[in-house]
């Protein structure tokens, strides 16, 4: 077999062998299993875990090809970072600034800065400097311990630079360890030289059928269609246009929702089958009641309610009216921020979360908002073997510690791989 981690002070399964769910949803966000003293944990060949982790099953070391004694230390599931949009050149430091200053998120969009600077810059650069600075943060993201990421396209807008980017990430999917669910957000900002709706033609009518043909022929593996539904942006009608048209090409609808403005696509998001919707910040009573109804997952982002000093999402509302709720670092040129710990702890303190609550968002409900319910997000027999292993007895000081990851992750395991 292939690892054995055995001695664990604290393991954090998140849910039970006998309970096969795969989303958490209302208090049993809160009700998570932690085997605690001298467990172990083994993950067989194909990368899977084979059995229940147990205090009682005791192993003989020298059927694995690696053992590790964890004694004095935690385990807890690879973390799921299920909102990030990776590639791109430029920094925005200077809009940093700007923000201070007071100007808003949409007055630099506006004026031609947020996205367009970075689409700018973006199409300018080549595909190997690309992929070079994707590779870059992929490898810090895994270093702190996120196993599964979900990647975003965006900042090509026009079919050949969306082409660019997506080889870019189809690339670090054959090439990394970290696990890539690939999203296209061609729908990202409306291009300078066309209006809303061209945009949206464009898209539906040319931009689809192409990734469609690119699909079928293997040479892209495309999972989710995103759009930044939003007033001035794409608006309901537009954004239903073109997430359709990428479920109709089998890829999952995860879309940028009622951030800035409400503008009730929730409602929308619910009637076309939507896996997940994210941001949320200005999320009405009545899109609650939708989202819970059609099981969507909220995806929600406190990186950026907090740099963009946003009203946080009704995180509490959600939770108590069981909605599925995830997190993302949204990782972005305007939220810079790599790792799923600093990202609890803020869900901890800006959305009024519990670290039980935490965890299960940025583990198995991340997972679920990418498909991925039955086979990441806990340690269970039968899923996949991704573990963090932080050096401290209670596994709650990977939120409390802030920004403390490097300290604390000793390994990242991918698929029963430490890496
Ligand atoms: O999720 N809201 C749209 N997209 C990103 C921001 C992208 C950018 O500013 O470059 C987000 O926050
Ligand atoms: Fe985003």
């Amino acid at each position: 077999m292939k690892l054995l981690i055995h001695s664990c002070d604290q393991v954090v399964t998140v849910i039970r062998d006998d309970d096969n769910r795969s989303v958490l949803t209302g208090p049993f966000m809160r009700n998570i299993q932690v085997l605690e003293q001298d467990i172990a944990i083994a993950v067989d060949e194909d990368g899977t875990v084979p059995s229940t982790a147990d205090a009682r099953v005791r192993w003989n070391d020298s059927e694995f090809e690696d053992v590790i004694d964890a004694k004095g230390k935690c385990v807890l599931p690879g973390f799921v970072d299920a909102h990030t949009h990776p590639v791109w050149a430029g920094d925005r430091v200077h809009e940093f600034a700007m923000k201070l200053a007071g100007a808003t998120y949409l007055e630099i969009h506006e004026a031609g800065g947020g996205i367009h600077f970075t689409v700018d810059k973006t199409v300018k650069t080549s595909q190997e400097d690309l992929y070079q600075s994707l590779k870059d943060r992929l490898t810090k993201m895994l270093n702190a311990g996120t196993t599964t990421v979900e990647c975003k396209t965006g900042y090509g807008l026009e079919m050949d630079a969306e082409l660019k980017l997506l080889e870019v990430l189809q690339r670090a999917k054959r090439e990394l360890p970290i696990e890539i669910s690939i999203t296209f957000c061609g729908a990202h900002a409306v291009p300078r030289n066309k209006t809303a709706e061209e945009a949206t033609k464009d898209i539906v009518k040319q931009q689809i059928p192409r990734l469609r043909n690119l699909m079928v022929k293997q040479m892209i593996n495309i999972e989710n269609i995103d759009v930044f539904c939003e007033k001035g942006i794409f608006d309901t009608e537009q954004s239903k246009r073109i997430l359709e048209a990428g479920r109709d090409i089998g890829l999952r609808i995860n879309f940028h929702g009622d951030e800035l403005n409400p503008i009730e696509e929730t409602r929308m998001g619910a009637e076309i089958g939507a896996t997940a919707i994210s941001h949320l910040e200005e999320v009405s009573e009545q899109g609650i009641e939708d989202m819970a109804a059609a099981a969507v997952v909220a995806v929600l982002l406190p990186t950026t309610a907090y740099i963009m000093k946003l009203n946080p999402p009704p995180t509490r509302q959600l939770i108590e009216q069981a909605v599925p709720v995830a997190l993302g670092s949204d990782f972005n040129p305007n939220a810079y921020c790599f790792d799923m710990a600093t990202v609890m702890n803020l869900a901890c303190i800006i959305l009024g979360m519990s670290m039980q609550e935490a965890l299960v968002a940025a583990t198995l409900n991340a997972a679920a908002s990418l498909g991925r319910g039955k086979t990441h997000g806990a340690i269970q027999k039968g899923r996949i073997g991704d573990f963090v292993i932080i050096n401290t007895n209670r596994w709650e000081h990977i939120i409390y510690q802030m920004s403390s990851h490097h300290h604390l992750i000793d390994y990242v395991v991918k698929k029963g791989k430490v890496v």
